[in-house]
């Protein structure tokens, strides 16, 4: 199959949006990363995502809405709750999750009872579902246990060949996947953390985060978000989470490149690496750092690192979202330098 590219012109809607009512996959930019969407009210359109990606069967979809009717289309039950996190944070990178209602197959959900929505907040992609009138389905458009892609051109390096359109919206302004959150009680549990930090959340809701966000999920048991258990975010580069104040991280970081290691690093841009080691694009706040990491884990690969070394993050604000993808990327790998009070 030939993959075209073409840019997120509106005047690119229609070609778009008739490859989706032929039951097509087409990879769409959102604000959070790269999207394969397909409807999700199509068994065999979904089954294409699933293939596409490779990604396991149980896994269920993200449905992406471009209004509040569709939600009480897909949904069962919708929270008092819920309608003023929609208010407050859609469209926007919040995925909340409720029980399904019946047109929505079994396999869209990863054959769970429940279905998890959110409103993207990206021009093309919103004007795409309201002229398709169907909710996209929609994961991240990368090969199953990649890095998420938040370029048009990482989506081509996983998907071309594998789907026939994919719509070029430039880079993603957050860069890591949405919040997903279920509803518990009264208040709200965190499953995967995201750019509407729990901290934000709080102040409509009582928070309660998952112990899967920073802990690793026990294979045999039941999950409450499928994807928490799969390997994640990996390049094929050995990544590591480290601590320790400067000067010890420099003398770590000498013997790795005396050794003749190929090695990238993800810290501070003030932080002093020795001669040798590949600083990669990372950035001083928070923000930056989740715009540009999951491409810097590519790059990495591109460059022919064994290895990437990452400073890391607190548990707090939006750094918990970093921290859990780092986590996952660096299968929970944590080298503790000391040095640190
Ligand atoms: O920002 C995002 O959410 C991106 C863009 C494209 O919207 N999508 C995305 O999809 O990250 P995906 O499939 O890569 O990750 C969806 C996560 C998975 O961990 C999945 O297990 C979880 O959300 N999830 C989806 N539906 C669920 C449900 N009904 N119950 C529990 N977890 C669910
Ligand atoms: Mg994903």
């Amino acid at each position: 199959m030939k993959t075209l590219l073409l840019n997120a012109d509106l005047e690119h809607l229609e070609e778009a949006a008739a490859l989706l009512r032929s039951r097509e996959v087409v990879a769409v930019p959102t604000e959070t990363v790269y999207g394969l969407a397909a409807n999700a009210l199509d068994v065999l359109a979904v089954r294409k995502i699933f293939a596409a990606k490779g990604r396991p069967q149980d896994n269920p979809l993200i449905l992406h809405i471009s209004g509040l009717s569709m939600l009480y289309d897909i949904a069962e039950r919708v929270p008092k709750l819920a309608e003023t996190l929609a208010e407050r944070f859609w469209p926007g990178p919040l995925t909340m999750i409720f029980p399904k209602k019946d047109p929505i197959p079994a396999e869209t959900c990863g054959g769970l009872s429940t279905v998890g929505v959110r409103m993207p907040r990206h021009d093309f992609t919103l004007r795409l579902i309201e002229r398709c009138g169907f909710p996209l389905a929609a994961p991240s458009a990368n090969t199953s246990g990649l890095p998420s892609p938040t370029s048009a051109d990482h989506v081509f390096r996983d998907m071309n060949g594998r789907i026939p359109l994919i719509i070029d919206g430039g880079e993603c302004r957050c860069g890591l996947e949405s919040t997903v959150i279920c509803f518990e009680g009264d208040g709200i549990r965190v499953l995967r953390p995201g750019a509407v930090t729990a901290e934000a959340l709080s102040e409509l809701a009582e928070v309660r985060i998952d112990g899967g966000v920073l802990s690793a999920v026990d294979s045999g048991k039941p999950v409450l978000s499928p994807g928490m258990k799969y390997k994640h975010y990996s390049p094929s580069a050995q990544v590591y989470l480290v601590e320790g104040d400067e000067e010890r991280l420099f003398g770590f970081l000498s013997e790795k490149v005396e050794m003749g290691e190929k090695i990238g690093v993800l810290c501070a841009s003030g932080t002093a690496l020795p001669p040798g080691c590949i600083r990669l694009p990372y950035g001083d706040t928070a923000e930056e750092r989740a715009a540009r990491l999951f491409g810097s884990l590519r790059k990495a690969d591109e460059l022919g690192c064994a290895a990437v070394y990452v400073e890391r993050p607190s548990a707090q604000g939006l750094e918990l979202a970093l921290y859990n993808r780092l986590l996952r990327a660096a299968a929970f790998r944590i080298i503790d330098l000391g040095g640190i009070s």
